[in-house]
């Protein structure tokens, strides 16, 4: 299984911290935000790894990780021009996984307990589809939000105004590579976006979406309230 860490995107919420430094090398206690994913990447087996960043900070980045041999995982970079979604940012890495192969997907700011082992596991043991991760959040309306029936997720709603659960869809996602051809039907949202959502959703409607809950904490660190979360987790020892 390939991994991919999407750490483009602008980091409006953590402005003007992130005018002269890209979110994901933002410190969260000892090391640059974008350090943990590839930790947990590399705990799950997965050594393989794309990272996509924005133009901005690029050089930092293979000045932190180099190849990866340091870290114990191989690493190659691709750059998204401009930030035109999440889901933009993973068709940058179709050319990266061969047709057939499985794909474990982070989004660069999602800091959480949890291994990922036994999820990439059980994915790949799944025949096909999509595998999303779940966590209740006390304000799912900064999220995407599964309807779910029948024990399965029904869609998704991008950042509802009225909630239908108390989950969120964290921003771990696991994907056969049929995701890139999923990706190239997508239309820009109204933010004009490329949203993960979307591609989620496809994957809903064909009946082909699994999903698990993460059973310790989780936080993204966009804004500056959860950034300082993570940072008194990872201060603790609680993020190694
Ligand atoms: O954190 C989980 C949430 O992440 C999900 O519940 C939402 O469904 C999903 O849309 C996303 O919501 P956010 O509003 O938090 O996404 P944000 O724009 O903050 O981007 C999150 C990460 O995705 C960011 O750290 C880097 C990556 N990204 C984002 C954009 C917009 C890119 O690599 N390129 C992009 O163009």
């Amino acid at each position: 299984m390939k991994g991919i860490i999407l750490a483009g995107g602008t980091g409006t919420r953590l402005f003007p911290l992130t005018k002269i430094v890209n979110k994901h090398m933002l410190p969260v206690g000892k090391y640059p935000m974008i350090h943990y994913a590839v930790q947990k990447l590399r705990q799950a087996g997965i050594t393989d790894i794309l990272l996509v960043t924005s133009k901005q900070s690029a050089g930092l980045y293979a000045d932190y990780f180099g190849g990866g041999t340091e870290w114990g995982v191989d690493i190659s970079y691709k750059i998204q021009e401009s930030a035109g979604g999440i889901a933009q940012a993973l068709a940058q890495a179709e050319t990266f996984v061969p047709p057939g192969e499985k794909l474990a997907v982070l989004l660069g700011d999602n800091l959480f307990a949890d291994s990922l082992a036994g999820a990439a596991r059980r994915f790949a043991a799944q025949p096909e589809g999509a595998m999303v991760m779940l966590k209740p959040v006390d304000d799912p309306r900064r999220y995407g939000v599964p309807v779910l029936e029948g024990g399965r997720i029904a869609r998704i709603v991008e950042k509802p105004a009225d909630p239908p659960t108390n989950y969120c869809v964290t921003g771990i996602y696991f994907y056969d590579s049929a995701v890139f051809d999923i990706i190239r039907t997508q239309r820009p949202s109204e933010r004009g976006e490329l949203e993960i959502t979307d591609v989620n959703n496809a994957y809903a409607a064909a009946g082909t979406l699994t999903h698990e809950l993460l059973t310790g904490w989780w936080t993204d660190a966009g804004t500056f309230d959860s950034l300082r979360e993570a940072t008194e987790y990872a201060l603790r020892g609680e993020l190694e």
